[in-house]
């Protein structure tokens, strides 16, 4: 407890230097006790002999002094830089790999947990630690160390005195256990209010279309406010408990630091200890007190942490199995050269009797699915909203793994070994793409950050989209602002579909990509279209009529299982489902 075994693994490399800065304070802490001692040391000598002479005796204990003043004050100022860099520097690569998890973790975890939530914990929480790698372990260690060492000096005098300090020192130091769990439980209530309030306040910005138009501000702000008024109360809650705490032990301290001197009293009272040893006493029972209460001050930040590093460790924990990424972990700063580029060109796509959840708990969302899409032809697959269209494009891109029945990719069943490299010869366009805050450039260069500037042009122009950006204030420079917010759903499709064709790959993903386009701009890029998918193997969802007309194979979907497959014709023909979803098409 006074040393947390989450908090210490996070330290990692930098476990030395908190040792170090450790030893530093300990070290600052131990030359106060010097300055007592010798001060100590000085008063009893005057106090048995006070002549002007005894100066010359004694000056080279106020140069010691003098000195010991000095050093204090230069480990203390380097001692504060020192655990700065330590602390800031664990925080740095807590940070680092959380991002790493959560980007391996990947759409599986973020879509069961609030991007608040997330964002606090790589934040706040992260900076809830530093107070304690730059408070509370060091003075805990060294208020530690400093009281074994009084222990130390005060059995020399006194034996029973030094056994009274002793027994204080175990009060201050258990004391805490007493109220370990209800500090944790308030932590922790604290802990999961703040990161409730973040998540609808962010919820708030980015709903803040939807609230306008529905006049709902009001209502939200209220649920915010509801929400700080529950944060506002859980903080004072723990703050309370904290002052009881430091009340409690404060009072230890201080009647451990006079008790001290009260037996001490007694002792030489009844003729146990030398009188002039008394004052050794007082000044050692400071000498005592000062890091102890240092110490307590601290405590709260050390729960703090602590708080703050279960949460942590429980998203660094997170299973990454639920990802086909998991393999990743360690190397996803360097991941090309992972990525094994056999120029695999015979790309057939097999679902071999998939079932797939995304919560075991729900329903089935894909029932027994098989279907083979031959090198080089199109699958098409319709089927009412919620039937499990998206979620076969999102088995097929690794972003979860099937509950069983497999995915094959030309000779390869997707795994976490190849996913990387499948993932490499898909380009995918989804229903909503997300444009990152950045220039137009950027976000299509996405699709090949190894693109000439040409390659990206040519890219645009086959998207349709050219035109507008050279409009635009600042051409391809322009920032299209967070989530592409000043362009509309059909720009920002069309630049995603640039994207698609600058990474042109022989494996193509359509998810309802041209639905947000009008009849105009989609005949304008079909022909495009058309050209990136010829001779390609290509899985579309499709809304519109055209697009599946043409394709091999139709796959019919319904409630997550295959109700027909076939061409167009073959399926009028022979699926009345079919037929009611065409006709309510067209
Ligand atoms: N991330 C998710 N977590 C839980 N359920 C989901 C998730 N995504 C989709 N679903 C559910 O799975 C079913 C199929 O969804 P989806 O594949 O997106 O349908 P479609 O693309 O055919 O409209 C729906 O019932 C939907 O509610
Ligand atoms: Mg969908």
């Amino acid at each position: 407890m006074f040393i947390n075994k989450n908090l210490i693994g996070f330290a990692g490399n930098y476990k030395k230097k908190l040792l170090f800065v450790s030893f530093l304070q300990a070290l600052q802490t131990l030359t106060l006790s010097a300055i007592s001692l010798l001060t100590a040391f000085i008063v009893k000598r005057l106090i048995r002999n006070f002549e002007a002479t005894v100066f010359d005796d004694l000056w080279s204990i106020f140069v010691a002094i003098f000195s010991l003043v000095i050093l204090r004050f230069a480990i203390s100022k380097y001692a504060s830089v020192q655990a700065l860099k330590c602390s800031v520097g664990i925080k740095r690569n807590l940070r680092t790999r959380l991002q790493k998890k959560i980007f391996v973790l990947g759409p599986a975890y973020t879509g069961k947990h609030r991007t608040g939530g997330i964002v606090s914990t790589i934040w706040s929480k992260v900076e809830w630690l530093n107070d304690y790698y730059a408070k509370y372990v060091p003075s805990a260690i060294s208020a530690i160390i400093n009281t074994i060492i009084i222990f130390a000096i005060l059995i020399l005098i006194d034996p029973i005195v030094a056994i009274t300090c002793l027994l204080f020192s175990a009060a201050v130091l258990v004391c805490p256990i007493a109220f370990y769990q209800i500090m944790k439980d308030k932590g922790f209530k604290e802990a999961s209010a703040s990161a409730k309030y973040y998540s609808d306040c962010l919820d708030g910005i980015q709903g803040i279309v939807t609230l306008k138009s529905f006049n709902s501000n009001d209502k939200q702000r209220e649920k915010i406010n509801n929400q700080g008024e529950i944060l506002r109360k859980t903080i004072m809650q723990h703050l309370s408990i904290t002052f009881l705490e430091n009340l409690t032990l404060e009072f230890f301290a201080r009647l451990g630091a006079a008790a001290t001197v009260v037996v001490g009293i007694v002792r030489a009272l009844n003729g146990n200890m030398e009188i002039e040893n008394l004052v050794y006493i007082l000044f050692l029972s400071t000498a005592w007190l000062n890091p102890m209460s240092a110490m307590i001050s601290a405590w709260h930040k050390g729960y703090r942490g602590a708080t703050g590093a279960e949460k942590i460790s429980d998203m660094l924990k997170q299973d990454t199995s639920i990802s086909l990424f998991n393999k990743f972990e360690e190397n996803i700063d360097n991941l090309s050269y992972l990525i094994n580029n056999d120029n695999n060109r015979n790309l057939d796509v097999s679902f071999i009797d998939v079932n797939f959840f995304y919560n075991k708990k729900e329903k089935q969302v894909l029932k027994n699915i098989s279907f083979n899409i031959p090198n080089g032809t199109t699958l098409a697959i319709v089927g009412p909203s919620g039937s499990g269209k998206s979620t076969i494009a999102n088995l097929l891109c690794g972003f979860y793994r099937t509950d069983t029945g497999s995915i094959k990719v030309g000779d390869k069943i997707l795994n976490e070994e190849n996913v990387l490299s499948i993932q490499n010869q898909i380009s995918a366009v989804w229903q909503e793409n997300y444009l990152f805050y950045g220039t137009c450039y950027d976000n299509i260069l996405m699709g090949n950050p190894n693109a000439t500037h040409e390659e990206v042009i040519n890219a645009t122009k086959r998207a349709n989209i050219h035109n507008f950006i050279m409009n635009l204030e600042n051409g391809y420079d322009t920032v299209v602002g967070e989530r592409g917010v000043r362009l509309s759903s059909g720009e920002k499709q069309r630049i995603s579909i640039a994207r698609a064709f600058l990474k042109d790959t022989p494996l193509i993903i359509f998810d309802e990509a041209t639905s947000a386009l009008d009849r105009r701009n989609e005949i304008a890029i079909q022909n495009s279209l058309n050209k990136l998918i010829a001779g390609k193997t290509t899985l579309v969802i499709a809304h519109r009529l055209e697009t599946i007309k043409n394709a091999e194979q139709i796959l019919v979907l319904r409630d997550g299982f295959i109700e027909g497959t076939g061409t167009h014709k073959e399926l009028l023909g022979k699926s009345n489902f079919y037929q009611k979803l065409m006709s309510i098409q067209v």
